[in-house]
């Protein structure tokens, strides 16, 4: 009997039943990934909250908030640190809706903006565009919406906290419109705001949804009256309804009807109005992600372009959480699922590497139970354990060589000067900042003409990561200090002449390399940036490089 069981998992091992094709094609066309993007306070994590209620992924309202709060309690990296546990988990919420999987990733906002924040708009589908609407477009949101443009992500947008004094809705639409350039097509409209808010009417249903304030349980139901004519509307607040009217016909005839082409193709954005803290709205803008939102679609790699509905296993990493254990320099590379099935235990190949590891052990996140996920599928975020030979931008097949493109570097927009108390330990920091830089962390920047290194971060709590891991993972002790870098672009041209002149010229004081070996130019101002491009006017100056 030894032999025949011996058989039995030998032929289980080297041959695992493969998944029908069936079942890839339908796991994918069920998956919904997003991201939001907002401006700090405009609601991210009241909505957050409010998603995860409705999915029954958390029963409590104040779950995720709390952990916020304890977040910003500090700002000392090292407490922070002690949380990675958490942060780890929070950076990633699956959950199910309505015969759905939705993937929610975690756009690190506040004193953790960095360039993760950006780059986690690589691995989505979809974005969520949160507005405070008393404050309007606000500069962080503008910053989050350009890196959706790279890849014409299409974006809802949510005009949130209409409970308060808000702006006028329709200034509202036309600064998104005039700011962000993109097309409005509202979908609900509110009815009166602050105080007086009534509640929003839709627009393509016809139905008026009645505001009560509240909300902290997802089973809350609103009521819904049929149609703007409705009379039991006039009884109810005749003053707001003939307002409504009024602008009713002036959001027909001035803005954009929707268009699931032109949202899908990232030109327009269907607007919600509502209020986070209320619940109320919540409900619409999930469905609407459900019905208009795409599913996983297909991922250009260098050699062709990746269906989620292929059999074959593929994704890139896009993200590196370092330092789960600091004596064992243990990291999670955050692996964006782009076609067929991924089960524990298989092999994948990590292509930069060309080599085959097996995945034994893996992070899932499935916001509702503490059970490992076995599987998953296109638009699926799975988390890998390793020792810091991943990298972002690094892809994993089956076998095919595939290096998935767009997982950019962003050109970064605060500078400092590294220095270091212990000369002896400048082997340390060289290595230190190498292997930070190529994980993400930060970027360095070798000056040709100084003996200076530059690091470059697009949120300045970078910087304490750094500081804080040189010290602990590789015994520096570094202090960073202010420059006179205001801005940094990489350089391209095809003539390579025109290259030696530029680096020869005056502009050439300001030139500098990436850790990867790429030519920037470190501007001092914008108009010293300005005057540079002006003045070479064959040179390509990049706000983002491609990984190597
Ligand atoms: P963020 O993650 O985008 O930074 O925003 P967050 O959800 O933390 O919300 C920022 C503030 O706005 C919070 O108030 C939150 O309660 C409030 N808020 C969110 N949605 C609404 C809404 O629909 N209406 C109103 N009136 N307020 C809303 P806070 O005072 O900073 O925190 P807290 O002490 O109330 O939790």
């Amino acid at each position: 009997t030894d032999s025949i069981q011996e058989n039995v998992s030998r032929t289980d091992v080297s041959e695992p039943a493969k998944a029908p094709a069936e079942l890839i094609a339908r796991e994918a066309a069920r998956r919904r990934t997003f991201g939001i993007i907002s401006h700090p306070d405009a609601g991210k994590t009241t909505l957050t909250e409010k998603l995860l209620l409705f999915s029954g992924a958390i029963q409590l309202a104040g779950t995720v908030k709390a952990r916020k709060s304890g977040r910003h309690a500090t700002s000392d990296w090292m407490e922070i640190e002690k949380q990675r546990g958490i942060s780890v988990a929070s950076s990633v919420m699956q959950f199910e809706y309505r015969d759905h999987v939705v993937n929610l990733l975690d756009t690190p906002g506040h004193q953790d903006f960095s360039e993760d924040t950006y780059r986690v708009l690589t691995a989505v589908d979809s974005a969520l565009m949160v507005i405070d609407a008393a404050k309007g477009v606000e500069e962080q949101t503008i910053k989050l919406l350009n890196v959706c443009r790279m890849r014409d992500t299409p974006i809802l947008t949510f005009m949130n906290k209409m409970d308060r004094e808000t702006r006028d809705p329709l200034e509202l639409l036309d600064e998104v419109e005039s700011v962000l350039k993109i097309e409005c097509a509202p979908v609900t409209w509110p009815i009166g705001m602050g105080k007086a808010f009534r509640g929003v009417y839709h627009l393509l249903r016809d139905e008026i949804l009645l505001f009560t304030a509240g909300g902290e349980r997802a089973d809350q139901e609103f009521e819904v009256i049929k149609g703007i004519d409705n009379p039991r509307l006039v009884e109810m607040f005749p003053l707001e309804i003939e307002q409504l009217k009024m602008e009713v016909e002036l959001v027909h005839g001035a803005s954009h009807a929707f268009d699931l082409e032109a949202f899908l193709a990232g030109r327009q954005t269907p607007v919600f109005f509502g209020s986070a803290i209320n619940n109320f709205g919540v409900r619409e803008i999930l469905n609407a992600l459900l019905e208009w939102a795409p599913a996983p679609r297909s991922r250009d790699a260098t050699v062709r372009s990746v269906q989620p509905t292929e059999t074959p296993f593929s994704g890139f990493v896009f993200k590196i959480q370092a330092n789960m254990d600091p004596a064992h320099r243990d990291r999670i590379a955050f692996l964006r699922v782009c076609s067929g099935r991924f089960e524990r235990g298989m092999k994948i190949k990590h292509l930069r590497l060309n080599r085959e590891i097996k995945v034994s052990s893996v992070v899932t996140f499935m916001a509702s139970s503490r059970e490992q996920v076995e599987e998953a599928y296109a638009g699926d975020i799975i988390g890998l354990p390793n020792h810091g030979n991943m990298q972002i931008g690094d892809s994993f097949s089956e076998g095919e060589m595939l290096q998935f493109t767009g997982i950019p570097f962003f050109a970064p927009d605060f500078f400092r000067v590294v220095r270091i108390r212990n000369p002896l330990k400048i082997k340390q920091l060289h290595k230190g900042l190498q292997q930070l830089g190529e994980e993400g962390a930060v970027q360095v920047f070798k000056p040709v003409h100084s003996g200076d290194m530059i690091l470059g971060a697009v949120g300045v709590l970078q910087f304490e990561v750094v500081a804080s891991r040189l010290m602990n993972e590789y015994g520096v002790d570094a202090v960073f200090e202010g420059t006179s870098i205001s801005s940094a672009r990489w350089i391209s041209c095809d003539d390579k002449r025109v290259l030696a002149d530029f680096e020869r010229s005056s502009a050439g004081q300001n030139i500098a390399y990436d850790a990867a070996g790429n030519m920037a130019y470190l501007a001092t101002s914008g108009v010293n940036l300005k005057l540079t491009q002006e003045r070479w006017p064959k040179l390509t100056f990049h706000t983002t490089r491609e990984h190597a």
